[in-house]
């Protein structure tokens, strides 16, 4: 069957010349036109996803490139992008994590109309804070983001922390391809992938390429940009098995490098900013350490990411730069509106009474419509926005996963603080515009709505939001 893939990395049996393209780090291309002003035009590319003797395919790029190019801004700038869609469909662009005017999102059919072929939309939104972002399509983002509609958005500290040189992004992704290494079309859509943990790829890339060799200078600090920007997959990295620290999540810096004491899961849509440091020349690799969600469904086994190459003699490091955490107002714990929001359904899960388009979901809507998630007993956009919140307003969610399944949670428009799991006060109380939670966990984050608008709240594994996971709320 067709669909059945062996999500093996191993199944596509890579020859000798298939990475042959990771000689060089893998540089991003730059969008910009000139200081503040962008283009981006979204087509249809053909394009090697595998160097060698293997079949190219049609993806869905920016400017032609995978990733899409790195737009790059300076805290409080703002930035003017110029959008073109050359797609056959219609499409948006979301700016994930920047807390942008509500009109200037790019969600379709919630902040504005889809673009259509053809056709152009200006994007032009100021950048309050300083870190690591990324754009993406926002329509049918199932579909858009796994054909390759994504790139880095970095924002720059007004003086920024790192130079150029030692600043690098690395954008992860992990594509479904069949054995001649061309994009796995047959399967888009896939119930079973709906229904269990999203689109799992079985080609890894960073920054377009397979295991590239990202050469460094002994002694000198880095600061290395890791985004998430696939359709599901966690990826699971060990920053102290490469001798790095961390220094921020979702484009928020910590006060000070942090040491991690285990593995970090990157869920999608998560980026966690790396410090990496060494005093002596060698090589460490960025490995996959394990397959979450694979172990569930078919075993797994460690992928190497990419290649970190310290060259150059021996030194002593030099000293770091001091980071900038952004500034944000501080939620109110004592005094938020708390907000519920229950997830059930899905695969091997927990499912009640689910409504859909205002009508229960029978057995049959829930095949033919593909819904099969649902926050609070309702699958899909809602009505009524789960909670309207007074500008200014704390607003306390807290989220229980009755799914067999664990998700990544992304709200719009705003920065939260994740303040508990299972009830238990989270140490370092971070900053993040996306949360991991697992099965059968509880998570509460805490966030003053001071952005007005309609904002999503989503799974950002994008076939659980496209089968039921999204809802929205109000500020006003
Ligand atoms: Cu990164 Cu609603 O998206
Ligand atoms: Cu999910």
């Amino acid at each position: 069957m067709e669909t059945k893939l062996n999500l093996s990395r191993r199944s596509l049996l890579l020859g000798a010349g298939a990475t042959a393209a990771a000689a060089g780090f893998p540089t991003l291309v730059l969008a910009q036109i000139t200081s503040g002003q962008f283009e981006l035009r979204a087509e249809t590319i053909s394009h090697k996803l595998v160097e060698g003797d293997y079949a190219a395919s049609d993806l869905w790029l920016y400017n032609g490139e995978t990733p899409g190019p790195e737009i790059r801004v300076k805290q409080g700038e703002t930035a003017r992008v110029r959008f073109t869609n050359n797609l056959p469909e219609p499409t948006s662009v979301h700016w994930h994590g920047i807390r942008i005017a509500n009109s200037m999102d790019g969600v379709s059919g919630l902040t504005q109309e889809p673009v259509q072929p053809g056709e152009s939309f200006d994007y032009e939104f100021t950048v309050p804070d300083a870190g690591t972002f990324w754009y993406h399509a926002h329509n049918k983002s199932w579909n858009q983001v796994a054909r390759g509609l994504y790139g880095p958005l970095i924002v720059d500290e007004p003086v920024p922390t790192f130079d150029r040189e030692h600043d690098l992004t690395l954008v992860l992704d992990d594509w479904r391809v069949a054995q001649d290494g061309a994009f796995h079309e047959a399967s888009m859509g896939a119930f079973m992938d709906w229904s269990h943990a999203g689109r799992l790829g079985n080609l890894m890339t960073v920054n377009g390429q397979i295991e590239p060799k990202v050469k460094l200078a002994t002694g000198n600090a880095y600061r290395v940009r890791l985004i998430n920007a696939a359709n599901a997959r966690i990826f699971h990295i060990d920053p102290a098995a490469m001798g790095a620290r961390l220094i921020g999540y979702d484009g928020f810096a910590f006060p000070a490098p942090r040491k991690a004491d285990s593995t970090i899961l990157l869920g999608p849509a998560q980026r966690v900013d790396l410090l990496f440091q060494k005093e002596t020349a060698g090589i460490v690799a960025m490995v996959n350490v394990g397959d979450f969600e694979l172990e569930r469904m078919s075993g797994a086994e460690p992928v190497a990411l990419a290649k970190f190459a310290f060259e150059g003699a021996q030194t002593s490091a030099l000293p770091i730069p001091a980071l900038s955490p952004n500034s944000i107002a501080e939620p109110n714990l004592e005094e938020g509106v708390k907000v519920p929001l229950v997830m059930t359904g899905g695969a091997m899960g927990r499912h009640g009474n689910i409504t859909y388009k205002g009508k229960p979901l029978t057995r049959q809507t829930m095949m033919e419509a593909q819904q099969l998630w649902a926050f609070n007993g309702v699958a899909n956009m809602s009505e009524e926005p789960l909670f309207n919140a007074e500008k200014g307003q704390t607003i306390i969610v807290e989220t229980v996963n009755q799914t067999g399944w664990p998700h990544a949670m992304h709200v719009h428009g705003h920065h939260f603080k994740l303040v508990s799991r299972n009830g238990k006060r989270v140490a370092n109380m971070d900053w993040r515009d996306t949360f991991f939670i697992d099965d059968n966990e509880t998570v509460e984050i805490a966030f003053v709505a001071d952005n007005p608008g309609k904002w999503m709240l989503h799974c950002h594994m994008l076939e659980h939001a496209a089968a039921g996971m999204n809802t929205w709320f109000n500020v006003s």
